[in-house]
């Protein structure tokens, strides 16, 4: 059998088996910003290509190489026709939902969170992908810097919450459209000296917007931006003693960083403090959460001028951080109970038995493929279950059957009858604390 399609380059299925990972990821950042006051926001998978164009930045690679755009036909007399494109990232999406559905009108500051899906045609590499999965926050109306320590605070805590250690916090300002203008000047004067050298693309930035010739991932323009000049040598006051407070605040909360005057992030959107969490042991698509300051965006896309911060973390990119350390994750659901059975009538007093037991939440399992008994409890051991009960003629025609605990082989008399579900539960309570403790602490705060 030949497959009619593979999955397209830079796309990745997970297995049922591998999911644990996801949902220890999703559940412990959600908890963690919920705890910080965050509430979970959705938006569209596409958007006008507007959007992205004028949020992300026309100049951004994000928007000139990596954007899936499509251009649909009108199903409406020429009303619903135009440009969408998968969402490249979730600032843009998350700020047009907070806009268009008057969230920002409430009491602020507004704290909204996401998981999501982005794509980007990006050349694929370990920890680059094409699809990828974010999980972001986004607060809205303060302007202080306290906002900025409690946003990365919040990364440093979901990281510590997962086990990962092995990452550091850089930090840098990009200064206000104030003074962006002097730097500019200074960065256009810079790098028309190496006019020739660029690449096409960054020829362009260079009258266009020279600041993002800086984060180009062509090496040679790489080469020529490691002395250019540094923004934050460019920094006004207000801008200057907000990097300062910021500083000042992550050195009480004992959070560590450095200040890396090179990082500019790839988005256009950036005022003042921007920030990254990198790792060295992941290869070279190290940084596992990127974000920022973004005053201006909210008024940029129509909404009343709000200043607003936040981050996204790879989901991809934590994953293979914490297998690079071995950190635990949560595991999955383990089944509580196998109920094999040998004949027909059996079975059906199985499934009866099996339905009780998961409407009480229980995690069990029956026979329905038609296994011999030998094969069903092989099964049952296969699937990890904690316990096993055999039926057959006997257990049906007295009502009673043993309940086998596999670990310990040590079997109990259960009845069939009205008091199934309480005497199963009872057992099975007593056994989840009789297990040792390392079954519910993970050692990492999970
Ligand atoms: P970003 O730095 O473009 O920022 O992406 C955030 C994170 O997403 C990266 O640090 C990385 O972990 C992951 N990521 C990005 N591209 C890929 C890729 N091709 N494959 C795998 N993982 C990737 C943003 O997206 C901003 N919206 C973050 C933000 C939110 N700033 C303020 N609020």
């Amino acid at each position: 059998m030949e497959l009619i399609a593979q999955r397209p380059n830079g796309t990745k299925d997970v297995a049922p088996t591998e999911v644990y990972k996801w949902h220890t990821i999703e559940r412990i950042a959600a908890e963690t910003a919920e705890c910080c006051g965050f509430k979970e926001i959705r938006f569209p998978t596409f958007e006008n290509t507007a959007l992205f164009k004028r949020s992300v930045g026309d100049t951004t690679d994000v928007v000139q190489k990596e954007m899936y755009t499509v251009t649909a036909k009108s199903r409406d007399n020429g009303k619903d026709s135009g440009e969408f494109t998968l969402r490249p990232e979730g600032t843009a999406g998350a700020a047009r939902a907070v806009v268009e559905n008057g969230l920002l009108n409430s009491a602020l500051p507004l704290k909204v969170f996401y998981i999501i899906s982005c794509f980007r045609h990006e050349k694929v590499q370990k920890g680059r992908l094409r699809e990828f999965h974010q999980f972001g926050a986004e607060m809205y109306g303060s302007a202080d810097a306290g906002a900025d320590a409690e946003v990365i605070a919040m990364v440093a805590k979901i990281l510590d919450r997962l086990g990962i250690d092995n990452v550091e916090l850089m930090i840098n300002s990009i200064g206000c459209p104030k003074c962006r203008a002097e730097y500019h000047k200074a960065l256009k004067e810079y790098f028309s000296a190496r006019k020739d050298e660029l690449c096409p693309t960054c020829l362009d930035r260079l009258e266009r917007n020279p600041m993002r010739i800086l984060d180009c991932k062509s090496p040679i323009c790489q080469d020529i931006a490691k002395d250019a000049p540094l923004i934050l040598d460019f920094l006004c006051e207000d801008c200057s003693a907000h990097f300062e407070k910021l500083k000042r605040l992550l050195g009480e909360m004992g959070i560590g960083y450095t200040v890396d005057p090179h990082i500019v992030r790839g988005l256009d959107y950036y005022t003042k403090t921007v920030f990254e969490f990198v790792t060295k042991d992941i290869g070279a698509q190290g940084t596992v959460c990127g974000g920022g300051r973004y005053d201006g965006l909210i008024e940029q896309i129509g909404g009343n001028p709000t200043p607003a911060l936040g981050f996204a973390m790879g989901i991809e990119r934590l994953i293979l951080t914490m297998d690079s350390k071995g950190a635990q994750y949560i595991p999955d659901k383990k089944c509580d109970l196998y109920i094999a059975s040998m004949d027909e009538d059996a079975q059906t007093k199985a499934a009866v038995l099996v339905d009780k037991l998961r409407s009480e939440g229980f995690y069990v399992e029956f026979d329905t493929v038609g296994r011999g008994l030998k094969a069903q409890m092989k099964y049952a051991d296969k699937i990890g279950a904690a316990f096993a009960i055999v039926l057959g003629s006997n257990e049906i025609e007295s009502g009673k059957a043993m309940l086998k605990n596999m670990a310990t082989g040590e079997q109990t008399e259960i009845s069939l009858g009205d008091k199934f579900v309480d005497d199963f539960s009872n057992v099975a309570v007593a056994n989840m604390f009789s297990g040792t403790l390392d079954d519910f602490s993970m050692g990492n705060g999970i």
